[in-house]
């Protein structure tokens, strides 16, 4: 049987070994996908230790896919971007990055990208992953806690950075907001509420965990367009899928996986 599996702290709340397990299940492949939480510390062990138990694939989530990039010979996209969140084991130990693709679909599906004003809260992997991809199109404002973290990332996509509390001064001139970073992610907070947000914005939230969060809330209070983290979840993991077992990801069994475990009735 084959191994796969997701790393990360926390990593409770992941619905990747779901959605993967009904892909392999449906294509009757013979692999397994667990959750392994993994101490920050043995970040490196984790990874060369599943390589050399002969697992086939990892992904990696929060807060480890920058640090992961260091374990693995990452390939050019993944190098751009300086973060992972898929890993394949074979004769090296290949880093990818599918968080680019996962995103980019998911917001092209609900929206225009091109030449639109996109906030992004926060400049970590994930951060770095959806700055890389849509600075091609769009202009990008980075605005992360640490400000020299998200003035490095704005500077390396070309876009411009602006500190956290200081959002308000140009939230009237942005189109789409996103939630990168980990804040509402099991818990009910926000960097932002209803007061600094505005009926014309598409506001994204990485999060999924609860589906509905704060942000998306306090977004929806407003009337403004929003969209859960699901999407871009199913999207980055069949982008992973395919660079696993080389075949189409059968994206509607992945994505039936999840909604039965939203709605037991689905
Ligand atoms: P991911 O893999 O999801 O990108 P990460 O690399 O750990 O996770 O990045 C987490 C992001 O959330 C970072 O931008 C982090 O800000 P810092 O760079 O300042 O650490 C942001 N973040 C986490 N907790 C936060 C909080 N309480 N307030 C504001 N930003 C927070």
């Amino acid at each position: 049987m084959k191994i796969f599996g997701i790393i990360g702290n926390p990593v409770e709340h992941s619905l990747s070994p779901l959605m993967h397990n009904s892909a392999f299940k449906y294509l009757n492949i013979d692999a397994t996908y667990f959750k392994f939480k993994v101490d920050f510390e043995k970040l490196k062990y984790a990874v060369l230790g599943a390589d050399s138990l002969g697992f086939c694939g990892l992904n990696v989530t929060v807060p480890f896919k920058e640090e992961a990039i260091n374990y693995t010979n990452p390939d050019k996209l993944a190098e751009q971007i300086g973060a992972i969140n898929t890993i394949k084991f074979g004769k090296k130990i290949e880093g990818f990055n599918t968080d680019a693709i996962g995103a980019f679909m998911a917001l092209k599906e609900i929206t225009e990208i091109k030449d639109r004003n996109i906030l992004i809260l926060g400049a970590g992997g994930a951060a770095k992953a959806i700055a890389y991809a849509l600075s091609k199109y769009a202009r990008i404002f980075i605005a992360n806690r640490t400000f020299k973290k998200g003035s490095d990332l704005a500077k390396k996509v070309g876009g411009e950075s602006i500190k956290l509390e200081e959002v308000f001064n140009i939230i009237k001139s942005v189109d789409i907001l996103i939630n990168a970073t980990t804040v509402g992610l099991n818990e009910d907070k926000s960097l932002l509420y209803h007061e600094d947000l505005h009926k014309d914005l598409i506001v994204f939230d990485l999060v999924y965990s609860p589906v509905k969060t704060r942000l998306l809330k306090e977004a929806e209070m407003v009337g403004a367009k929003t969209l859960n983290g699901i999407k871009m979840l199913l999207y980055q993991g069949a982008a992973s899928f395919e660079i696993w077992t080389g075949i189409k990801a059968p994206i509607s069994i992945m994505e039936d996986a999840i909604s039965r475990f939203f709605d037991p009735v689905y």
